[in-house]
């Protein structure tokens, strides 16, 4: 155990523990997922071969996931629709196994596992092959169950992830359905030439601003220092933020033992406003610039329950979002589709910072497995 224990520490290359290192390989990963499948500013993923004709006739594109790869495909679900304009449905993997699912041969399957060995994540992929859909997988452990049981796959290169909470598999998922959409989007003529640009030059950008997000992480410390003993935080977001805020919350719970709920804002009037007492903390999230104000308007609902806010915006709207919360974090502009690449990483920061600071078990959050391979 001994040695074990030394090799380990070795591994983290200078930091406490291996989730904090992965959060800083961000950057280097989504430049190792993204750079080489973008050549003379196009998309290019070359082991597929999906053409025009099949995509057209798709009647829906199911992704099954669990997890955080299950919060990937709920932010993918926005961004997906928005350039295909082909329904998606979102599924987990442990419901869609045993929901009678509508799947047909004109189904794509969108199957997301950082290992590629979550157990009802691969029957689920079975099920919906034995029903007739075509699977695309989206994995990070090369030549896994998953991956070599897929009509077609794309690798995430975000190296091994020890952490048993995700964080840059969870990044390069993400960065992986960018490039699934601008490719189909492409083929299928869904998109105009001047968004396709645009949308390939700010991906391109993300990692300088992953950089520029990290260096500011003392920030995120010391919001942590504040709200790390509170019993209960909520998430609300619209949108893409509200997918977002899925994956803040799960981070938070997996490895600082508060609970958590994340909140689509608009839904909060339909209960969750019920708790909110003075001195709940409530992190809102308002990178999404479309619903700015409908989520403003929210922050001022919690806040007038006595709530303490959290919010986080993109530097355009940052000064605005001060003027109603307590504190706000901010990350830069860019496209809206690109938009949860950026926000997750405070989030992830401040799930870390809040456990360290409660003395929690980080890499190794009690109850969890990085992998599960049992039902
Ligand atoms: C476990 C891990 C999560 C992960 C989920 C799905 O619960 O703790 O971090 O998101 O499994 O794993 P997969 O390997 O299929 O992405």
């Amino acid at each position: 155990h001994h040695v074990d224990w030394e090799i380990s520490a070795a591994e983290k290359g200078g930091y406490e523990h291996f989730m904090a290192k992965e959060i800083m390989e961000q950057p280097e990963a989504f430049r190792k997922t993204v750079f080489p499948r973008i050549k003379e500013g196009r998309v290019v993923l070359d082991d597929l071969c999906f053409d025009a004709g099949y995509l057209k006739n798709l009647d829906k594109l199911y992704i099954i996931a669990c997890g955080s790869s299950y919060h990937v495909g709920m932010a993918a679900k926005y961004n997906l629709e928005k350039l295909l304009r082909k329904p998606v449905e979102v599924a987990l993997a442990s419901e869609f196994r045993y929901c009678d699912p509508i799947v047909t041969e004109k189904t794509l399957a969108l199957v997301i596992s950082q290992s590629g060995e979550t157990i009802d994540t691969l029957a689920a992929m079975r099920e919906a092959k034995r029903l007739g859909a075509r699977v695309l997988s989206v994995v990070n452990v090369v030549g896994s169950t998953i991956a070599r049981e897929s009509d077609d796959v794309i690798y995430t290169w975000a190296g091994p992830e020890i952490a048993v909470a995700t964080t840059k598999a969870y990044s390069t998922q993400l960065a992986v359905t960018y490039l699934i959409g601008l490719y189909f989007a492409d083929l299928m003529g869904t998109i105009e030439k001047k968004e396709y640009d645009a949308i390939i030059s700010e991906l391109l950008l993300i990692p300088t601003k992953l950089e520029s997000i990290l260096e500011r992480r003392q920030a995120i410390q010391y919001y942590a220092s504040i709200y790390f003993n509170h019993p209960s935080i909520f998430f609300i977001g619209r949108n893409i933020d509200y997918a977002i805020g899925m994956e803040g919350s799960l981070k938070l719970k997996e490895i600082s033992y508060i609970h958590s709920e994340a909140y689509a804002a608009g839904e909060l009037k339909h209960g969750t406003i019920s708790l909110i007492e003075p001195g709940t903390l409530v992190v809102a999230l308002a990178s999404y610039q479309p619903l700015f104000e409908k989520l403003m308007s929210n922050v001022v609902e919690v806040k007038s329950r006595g709530a303490d806010v959290l919010g986080l915006a993109t530097d355009a709207k940052g000064a605005e979002m001060a003027k109603t919360v307590d504190h706000t974090i901010t990350v830069p502009d860019t496209h809206p589709m690109l938009l949860p690449s950026l926000d997750v990483v405070p989030l992830q920061l401040f799930a870390y910072y809040v456990a360290l600071q409660r003395g929690c078990d980080i890499d190794k959050p009690r109850n969890l497995a990085k992998s599960v391979t049992v039902e």
